[in-house]
């Protein structure tokens, strides 16, 4: 007899094949977003769930779903469980850490460009029928070439998006509590700084740190102040890691000059400020979505799974 599981929202056709070849599953292809009752009541009887990052798996779920032997995430972001309850209540949590990274990367660089040089708000510009020819200040960006990249977060996505830059001729700083190997800065062209500093030198300030209480508003009034005039910052991380209502009243002042965020705190809703703004350029949490990136998410999720319920030992377990 096969174990009972479930998928909390739409996955890939074949992924879903993959697992009914393990489980019985129940899925959600039309995806319903379900709130936290209708999570517990689909979760009663089952031994595992894939979730995703709009999923809260806390001790209060936990607690009515005795049967629990598996939560795995389709993000690398887990924020959304609370490992300590989990592993209190014997059940393995696992998230998609490396499939996602240059895809991530990649639309950091979307968002740095389209940033800096102000592709949507031209865009929007010219679709509104404003265009009145060409002129000398139309438009004036930011130049990302020999600019000064700050990367706050050296971590795979981060040395990712430092590579990138080499063809840009920048200098590119970066700053993590943990500092990386000569190697690493050798080939990703990049030089630790301290806070104090990446938020002084930066043109261009990308956050890839993941959210926890200890990176919760890492990004506030305080360090918003203290970025170079002119400078713009970039955000694909997870939000919480920036202060949206400060970020909001930073803009408007100036400083930073501009904004690409795909993350927000209180996702999906955005902080209504944002949505007048001209400087900035929103997308809605879609960095890790490339065809191929998304898919190899949901299938790592879905072997996490698999090796979970059969071995006892998925490969990308977070709570050991
Ligand atoms: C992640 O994997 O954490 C991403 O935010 C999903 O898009």
């Amino acid at each position: 007899m096969k174990v009972k599981v479930l998928v909390t929202r739409e996955i890939f056709d074949d992924v879903l094949d993959y697992l009914k070849q393990h489980f019985e599953v129940t899925d959600n292809q039309a995806d319903t977003p379900m709130d936290a009752e209708t999570l517990a009541q689909n979760l009663t009887d089952k031994i595992g769930v894939m979730t995703t990052l709009v999923d809260r798996v806390d001790e209060n779920l936990l607690s009515r779903c005795p049967n629990l032997k598996a939560v795995c995430n389709i993000a690398v972001g887990f924020n959304n469980i609370d490992l300590a309850a989990c592993s209190k209540a014997g059940v393995m949590a696992t998230n998609t850490p490396g499939v996602l990274d240059d895809s991530t990367a990649d639309f950091t660089w979307a968002l740095i460009l389209s940033t800096a040089r102000r592709v949507v708000e031209s865009d929007a510009h010219l679709r509104a029928g404003n265009w009145k020819g060409w002129h000398l200040k139309q438009f004036l960006g930011l130049d990302v070439h020999h600019a000064t990249l700050g990367i706050l977060g050296f971590g795979r996505i981060g040395r990712r998006v430092a590579r990138r830059a080499l063809g840009f001729d920048m200098t590119v700083l970066y700053h993590d509590g943990q500092r990386a190997d000569a190697e690493t800065e050798r080939s990703c062209n990049a030089a630790w700084a301290s806070m104090d500093e990446l938020l002084a030198r930066s043109d261009i300030l990308t956050i890839h740190v993941p959210y926890a209480p200890s990176t919760h508003h890492l990004v506030g009034a305080a360090e918003l102040a203290k970025m170079k005039p002119g400078a713009i910052l970039i955000h694909a991380a997870r939000g919480g890691v920036v202060d949206d209502a400060a970020l909001v009243a930073a803009l408007k002042s100036g400083r930073p000059a501009g904004a690409g965020l795909d993350v927000y705190e209180n996702e999906p809703s955005l902080n209504p400020g944002l949505i007048g703004l001209p400087n900035v350029v929103l997308t809605p949490h879609i960095a890790s979505s490339s065809a191929a990136t998304r898919h190899a998410m949901a299938l790592l999720a879905a072997q996490n799974l698999v090796a979970a319920l059969t071995i006892g030992k998925p490969p990308n377990l977070l709570n050991p």
